[in-house]
């Protein structure tokens, strides 16, 4: 059992990874962190967790725990990753992992320094529904790959929320915009080689809130758009020369649409739709980082795939600033 230590009583852990931790046949919580005592308490008593801390470091320094689970406002995620790896534990963290590439190779540079695991919680990655897909693409199920579609949005002009605040690395491309990178990227193992982009800013929190993207990825093209201000909508698309693949609900499984893929072959002629219910993706996420922490040969999220996909975003950063392509 890979024991695990809570930094930060985040919605999302509460809402789901820590049920999934808790359900995992590998894993077991044994702290939590809070900058608060008292909400750390809060936190324990609800998933009757046996160790609390009042503060992060405190957690790291102890011996009850072999991981940590990191979701602190992404503007921390290096700084925390880092600690946590000195400390000698390894590292789930939510994503994005960082906000430039650069920072990635502190990253691997304190991975290789501790001989630690360190891997950006992209849950989409161990879901049945994105193996499927891959699976399908592989097996010639659309004949050639042309086109990637993809959108993700949300509306949340909440001024408190994390998002909506630059320091705290708000802004939809880190929020939501890595997900149709990664998922292209999971499925095809291919990489984007240059990108289109315009974005849009909120006047009042200055974050990003609305992006449209052209990614060249030699074989086949990415079009998607993000929006942290826009009715909540998640699909994507892939269209080959003899069919196409339609994930619904593909980022937050069963919560926008069923959870379920749809292969159309050429003319219409044949529909096949896989179903996926309650595939339950975050628990496949942290048994499949407990296994790899524990040294198997398992597949997981690595660092080297999170630059990858962080330099995407910042190639997106950087082409919404003039016309045309800018190299990744
Ligand atoms: N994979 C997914 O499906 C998914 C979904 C949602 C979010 N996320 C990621 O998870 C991370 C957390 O998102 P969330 O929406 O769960 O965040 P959240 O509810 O706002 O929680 C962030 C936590 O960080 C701690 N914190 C430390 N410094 C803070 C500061 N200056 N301001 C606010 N909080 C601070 C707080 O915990 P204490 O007060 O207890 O210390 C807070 O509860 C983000 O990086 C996000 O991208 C991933």
């Amino acid at each position: 059992m890979l024991r695990f230590g809570i930094l930060s009583t985040a919605k999302i852990g509460r809402e789901l990874v820590v049920p999934a931790l808790q359900d995992a046949e590998n894993c077991v919580v044994r702290a939590v962190a809070s900058r608060d005592l008292g909400r750390a308490q809060a936190f324990a008593d609800r998933f009757a967790i046996p160790h609390v801390f009042g503060s992060y470091q405190a957690m790291l320094d102890s011996d009850e725990i072999d991981a940590v689970y990191i979701p602190l406002p992404t503007s921390q995620h290096v700084e925390w990753s880092i600690k946590a790896a000195d400390a000698g534990k390894h590292v789930l963290c939510e994503k994005p992992i960082a906000l430039h590439a650069g920072a990635i190779g502190e990253l691997i540079e304190a991975r290789e320094r501790n001989g630690v695991l360190i891997s950006e919680a992209f849950m989409v990655t161990y879901a049945p529904v994105w193996r499927k897909v891959r699976e399908l693409l592989n097996s010639g199920a659309i004949g050639t790959l042309k086109h990637v579609q993809g959108c993700f949005s949300y509306f949340n002009r909440d001024p408190d929320n994390m998002r909506n605040k630059p320091d705290l690395g708000g802004g939809g491309l880190p929020d939501i915009g890595v997900y149709p990178t990664i998922t292209t990227r999971f499925v095809t193992s291919k990489e984007a080689l240059r990108v289109q982009a315009s974005t849009e800013r909120d006047p009042q929190f200055g974050t990003d809130i609305y992006s449209s993207v052209r990614a060249d990825f030699g074989s086949f093209e990415l079009s998607f758009y993000i929006a942290t201000q826009l009715a909540a909508r998640q699909l994507m698309v892939f269209h080959g020369t003899e069919g196409f693949i339609e994930v619904k609900s593909p980022f937050n499984a069963d919560r926008w649409g069923p959870e379920e893929i749809e292969l159309t072959n050429q003319n219409h002629a044949h529909s096949q739709i896989f179903r996926f219910q309650d595939s339950r993706q975050y628990k496949c996420q942290v048994e499949a980082f407990a296994r790899a922490a524990g040294g198997a040969m398992e597949e997981h999220v690595t660092l080297e795939s999170s630059l990858h996909n962080q330099q995407v975003i910042d190639a997106i950063y950087r082409a919404s600033e003039h016309e045309g392509w800018e190299t990744v």
